[in-house]
């Protein structure tokens, strides 16, 4: 490590703030707050998450920082002192949340990039290369359905965007990602050129029990599952509900209801894939009396072998084939996300693990069963993830958690990984994102 930071006896003078950050993970929770569940809603694009968005880039820029969007939407905070042209450390993750979600998801890896910046700004270092923090635009996908939007853009991956990209309700992106600062039209000047990034590394809650079990303060990820997301439109026949005899109906929901425990028993009784879970249904015109005329559902598949994701959509796909003859209604499947499971630097893996021992820190290293904008930055760069325990192991609900003591063990691994990297002229070795098998 740099001895721009180190004492004579070798010890770690450099440290984060930890007042700031907790105070700042305080602050930012309170964005989408919902009082009554104590849960947080703040939707890729929604009014919650542009306010989200002013409040990070209103802290970057009093820390002396130089926060700027790009036409993705992703926030990019550079230091003053940044050099076009050379290869920058990138840290980060998301701001936005899932409907009800909890306030460390994506949040806490932002907030702590940010921190990490600052300290490297605020100590006068010189290091090799620019440290910057990301907040990937729309990385859950709850409001408009392309998880990873921002990522995906960052990495060049727009032929796999959609090309009129629409929210839920049928609502185009172009006017809410202009309200964020982005421009549809524009969204090539997003993209960073493979090289460009020394690594990135991303901070991010478990969201799992395995820490907790464990006692492990700190996990190292070696994989990032796989995730495809279906969206999955049946189409049946409205009718009244009274007058119509339940023999010749073409029910759309009924329908729904049986992909439904096809997507369970896929993975859960045939094993097919890790994960299949069914997490959204809209029915139309979904009122008592009128049988459902169509239903929009999606299916989530997630592995961490190709093989097996390949093999658990196609059994998906021939399994609504014969639902949709069972039925006599029309079902339309439309591929959302395709993210290949990767695996991480194994060098990032390392200097993680050292910056963990240097503060005497239990480590493990885990697989992730969530899906992070890393595993899609993996395809420019290498990348590695840092893990802190999750309070009973739960996310994407009110109750996620977890303790101060950790938040701020993972923001210090992460500033002694960062320093490691930003400060050598080493550039982990490249070519991990290939797929997991
Ligand atoms: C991201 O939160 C995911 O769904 O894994
Ligand atoms: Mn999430
Ligand atoms: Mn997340």
């Amino acid at each position: 490590m740099s001895d721009q930071v180190l004492e004579r006896d070798g010890q770690l003078t450099l440290d984060i703030d930890p007042d700031r950050l907790l105070r700042r993970i305080t602050e930012l929770a309170r964005i989408g707050a919902d009082q009554a569940t104590g849960g947080i809603t703040r939707e890729g694009f929604s009014a919650a998450d542009r306010q989200a968005r002013t409040y990070l880039m209103q802290q970057a820029r009093a820390a002396g920082l130089l926060p700027s969007v790009d036409a993705a939407g992703n926030i990019v905070i550079r230091t003053a002192a940044a050099e076009s042209g050379d290869q920058v450390l990138m840290m980060g993750s998301h701001l936005d949340t899932v409907v009800n979600g909890g306030r460390l998801d994506g949040a806490y890896g932002v907030l702590a990039a940010l921190e990490v910046v600052q300290t490297f700004t605020e100590s006068g270092l010189k290091p090799v290369h620019e440290p910057v923090a990301v907040a990937f635009a729309n990385e859950e996908g709850a409001l408009f359905p392309q998880p990873f939007w921002g990522s995906m853009a960052i990495a060049g991956r727009l032929a796999s965007l959609p090309k009129d990209p629409r929210d839920h309700h049928g609502r185009p992106l172009s006017e809410a990602l202009r309200q964020a600062g982005g421009d549809l039209d524009a969204l090539g000047s997003a993209c960073w050129p493979p090289g460009s990034i020394t690594a990135y590394l991303e901070l991010h809650i478990e969201q799992g029990p395995v820490l907790e079990r464990s006692g492990s303060r700190i996990g190292v990820v070696e994989a990032i599952t796989g995730r495809t997301v279906l969206t999955v439109e049946v189409r049946g026949t409205a009718g009244h509900s009274g007058t119509s005899p339940m023999e010749g109906r073409h029910d759309a929901m009924t329908t729904a209801a049986r992909i439904v425990l096809a997507a369970e028993h896929l993975a859960r009784d045939r094993r097919l894939c890790r994960v299949m879970t069914v997490g959204r249904v809209d029915p139309y015109p979904n009122t008592p009396n009128t049988i459902a005329g169509t239903v929009r559902l999606t299916v989530d598949l997630r592995d961490t072998s190709v093989w097996r994701m390949a093999g658990a959509e196609e059994a998906l796909r021939r399994m609504l084939q014969t639902i949709e003859a069972a039925t006599g209604t029309e079902i339309e499947v439309v591929a959302e996300t395709r993210s290949d499971p990767v695996s991480t630097s194994p060098g990032l893996c390392a200097a993680i693990e050292a910056g963990a021992d240097g503060l005497g820190l239990p480590h493990e290293r885990l697989p992730s069963g969530a899906g992070h904008d890393a595993q899609v930055v993996a395809d420019i760069a290498p990348v590695g993830m840092i893990f802190v325990p999750s309070l009973g192991g739960i996310s994407h609900v009110p109750q996620e958690d977890t303790a101060p003591e950790d938040l701020l063990a993972g923001a210090r691994v992460l500033l002694r990984t960062a320093l490691r990297v930003a400060c050598t002229d080493h550039t982990p070795p490249a070519g991990h994102s290939r797929p997991v098998d």
